[in-house]
């Protein structure tokens, strides 16, 4: 965001409205900062009051046309021009693990100036897959094929993360390299799911326990995967922590039941994930790594006694790497009436972590205003609303009616449908609005 030189002499060569509309921006601005500055200090009450009356008449004179989620974001070396960000969609597009060119379009369509991307679940090694169709990082042809993707979204001012992904157990033997077992923490096997349908039901094989010594190879294959990132032209990487996958299988004490030093205490639950971090953090400095976690989440029979406790445990080993954010995941959201109630109870973890802080699960844009304005979070991720709406952050800005989700065609293999057809606002409805 430019803002003109405040002095009065530039008053004259803005209109008064757009004199007002920069001031009341650079006053929200202020105004988002100081609540943030109230979470980590204390300003005495009575300054408190008197910073935020005066920052409330600026804000208070065009406050119609200013919107948190619109407001620019420094996040370690990246400008970002919003807090809007593409969360990780699995799209099971990329035929034998290979991204694909129609994946160009796809991330371009939801690519705005300054605007921060994370690619969807990219699996490590050939161990890694669970589904069919998603791409991988682990060959030469995957990372060249990434290559003409990431430069897309560059183009278009964009900042990418690969989020990187192995599914530990949530696979069969289908997916593994010779028809071998999945692996992971244990040897206890998933029950079979019933798919996003309702109908079609998935089943799981027995996984494989790692033993203590292979363990460092695993690591290494994260390591690898965030090096071939960086080389395909990726900002960073974003660790898949989240959804009772393999990184998450370790941090919960529902399915780790290990008994050496990757096992019991919350210490050694998380070994193997902070040993992924420092791994990373070592290949591609911390200024270039993320990490996704879902505490709360119990998806994949990943559900932890105490997830607050697991939570702040990992934000504080985080901070000693400097890393650049933290995306976490709301608790499974419970519907109200017709409108979804967001618990809104990662403020501890918030609060703990050093770096930037992003939040998913449930936004609309209400929410995430209030969100942004009140300094729970610095970003937010917006998951099916971003995948049926590729100008998600135009139609924030003009509060504009959004496309429905499809989910039938969430997980489709076609090239076109459900994937780079959905609509963009007519170009010029609604200008009287901008
Ligand atoms: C089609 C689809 C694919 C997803 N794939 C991933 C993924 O690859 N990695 C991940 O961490 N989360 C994945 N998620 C979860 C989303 O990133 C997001 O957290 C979730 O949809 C909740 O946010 P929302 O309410 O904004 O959609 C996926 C969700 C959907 C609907
Ligand atoms: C995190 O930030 C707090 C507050 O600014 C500071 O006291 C602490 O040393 C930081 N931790 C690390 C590991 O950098």
């Amino acid at each position: 965001m430019n803002f003109p030189a405040l002095d009065l002499l530039s008053v004259e060569t803005l209109n008064l409205d757009e004199f007002l509309g920069h001031l009341s921006m650079l006053s929200l601005s202020l105004l988002l900062s100081i609540n943030t500055l109230q979470l980590f200090c204390t300003i005495p009450p009575k300054e408190l009051r008197t910073l935020k009356s005066l920052l409330g008449k600026g804000q208070h004179m065009a406050a119609s046309d200013t919107v948190p989620l619109l407001t620019p974001y420094k996040m370690g070396k990246f400008e970002l021009s919003h807090r809007i960000v593409l969360a990780p969609l699995t799209r099971q597009r990329s035929y034998g693990n290979v991204p694909q060119p129609h994946a160009i379009l796809y991330y371009s369509q939801r690519t705005s100036k300054g605007g921060l991307l994370i690619a969807e679940g990219t699996v490590v090694s050939d161990t890694a897959q669970g589904y069919p169709e998603t791409p991988g990082i682990w060959t030469r042809e995957q990372v060249e094929a990434w290559k003409p993707i990431v430069d897309a979204v560059h183009e278009k001012g964009g900042i990418f993360f690969c989020q990187i992904w192995h599914v530990g157990r949530v696979s069969n033997y289908n997916f593994q390299p010779n028809g071998q077992a999945p692996i992971s923490c244990t040897d206890k096997p998933l029950t079979p799911q019933v798919r996003a349908n309702g109908i079609d039901v998935v089943t799981f094989s027995t996984p494989r326990r790692l033993r203590t010594e292979e363990i460092p190879l695993v690591v290494n294959d994260f390591r690898t995967a965030a090096r071939n990132a960086i080389e395909a032209g990726f900002d960073g990487v974003e660790i898949h922590g989240a959804h009772g996958y393999l990184i998450d299988q370790f941090m919960k004490d529902q399915v780790n039941d290990r008994t050496d030093q990757y096992g019991g205490s919350l210490e050694n639950r998380c070994r193997f994930a902070l040993e992924v971090v420092e791994a990373i953090v070592d290949e591609i400095g911390a200024d270039r790594v993320g990490i996704r976690l879902s505490p709360y989440a119990s998806y994949m029979e990943s559900g932890d006694s105490n997830p607050e406790a697991l939570g702040l445990y990992m934000v504080n080993a985080l901070n000693k790497y400097g890393i650049l954010y933290c995306h976490m995941v709301e608790p499974r959201m419970k519907a109200v009436g017709d409108k979804v109630e967001i618990p809104h109870t990662l403020l501890p973890m918030r609060k703990a972590f050093n770096g930037t802080f992003i939040a998913a699960g449930g936004y609309d844009r209400e929410e995430g205003n209030k969100v942004i304005s009140s300094g729970y979070t610095d970003l937010v991720a917006y998951g099916r609303i971003f995948l049926a709406n590729p100008d998600l952050p135009r139609r924030f800005q003009l509060n504009a009616p959004l496309n429905k989700y499809n989910r039938d065609t969430f997980y489709i293999p076609d090239p076109v449908v459900g994937y780079t057809d959905y609509p963009f606002l007519e170009s010029d409805s609604y200008t009287n609005n901008e």
